[in-house]
């Protein structure tokens, strides 16, 4: 019996997440080319994934538990268990606009296009400032969508700020906080729930030494 694990592929959670399961005494083989791996020293089973797809994954079942940013978690509305918050992948999901943009407040919104990869989260940000605006879905390189005049402004992660500095944006609300959570199946079985604890406790050890 085997505990199974969804982790980014790529991305800003990828090394953190696979220098946690390290901390925990647990060795796998970096897989940057591949879709699974397994731990030699825990019953552990390692997916390498889409960070948007894990939630899916996670409520169906197909991974036990994963690692994902709140962000992503808050984004897809899947039945999944929020287990613990890991103190890494630390960001923001913001509104930014061209930096040239003469902007005073949310209201300034108001009828834009504005792209973004998280209109869930988005939709009700407006609703709650009383902002009706254009929503525009795409799954990626959010930031360039001012530039080739796709979207007047977006709504994208923000971790050191450089994305938008280089893409000539200015950070103008922060809609949420987020940060990298363990997520688990709302249904495990008794071995793999044990198999959680025993992860959980190296997990919250390994969290302690560094405070
Ligand atoms: C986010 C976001 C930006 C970048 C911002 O992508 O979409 O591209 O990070 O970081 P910065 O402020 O430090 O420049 P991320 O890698 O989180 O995930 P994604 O591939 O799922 O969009
Ligand atoms: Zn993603
Ligand atoms: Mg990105």
């Amino acid at each position: 019996m085997k505990l199974k694990i969804a982790i980014q592929k790529s991305g800003r959670l990828h090394e953190d997440s696979i220098k946690l399961l390290k901390e925990c005494g647990i060795d796998i083989n970096n897989g940057v080319n591949k879709l699974k791996t397994e731990a030699t020293n825990f019953p552990l089973e390692v997916f390498f994934l889409r960070d948007d797809d894990i939630p899916q994954y996670i409520e169906d079942g197909v991974a036990d538990i994963g690692v994902v940013g709140e962000n992503v978690v808050l984004e897809k509305k899947k039945q999944v268990r929020v287990v613990e918050k890991l103190g890494f992948g630390k960001c923001r999901l913001s509104m930014a606009v061209p930096k040239a943009m003469d902007y005073n407040n949310v209201k300034d919104l108001h009828n834009l296009k504005i792209a973004t990869s998280y209109p869930v989260i988005l939709g009700d940000f407006l609703k709650n400032n009383g902002v009706t605006a254009d929503i525009h879905e795409i799954s990626g390189s959010v930031e360039i969508a001012p530039g080739i005049g796709l979207a007047a402004a977006i709504c994208d992660l923000v971790s050191s700020g450089s994305t938008l500095f280089m893409n000539g944006l200015k950070e103008v609300e922060t809609v949420l906080k987020s940060e990298a959570v363990l997520i688990a199946n709302e249904g495990l079985q008794e071995a793999q729930q044990l198999l959680l604890q025993k992860l959980l406790f190296r997990i919250q050890a390994v969290r302690k030494a560094k405070n």
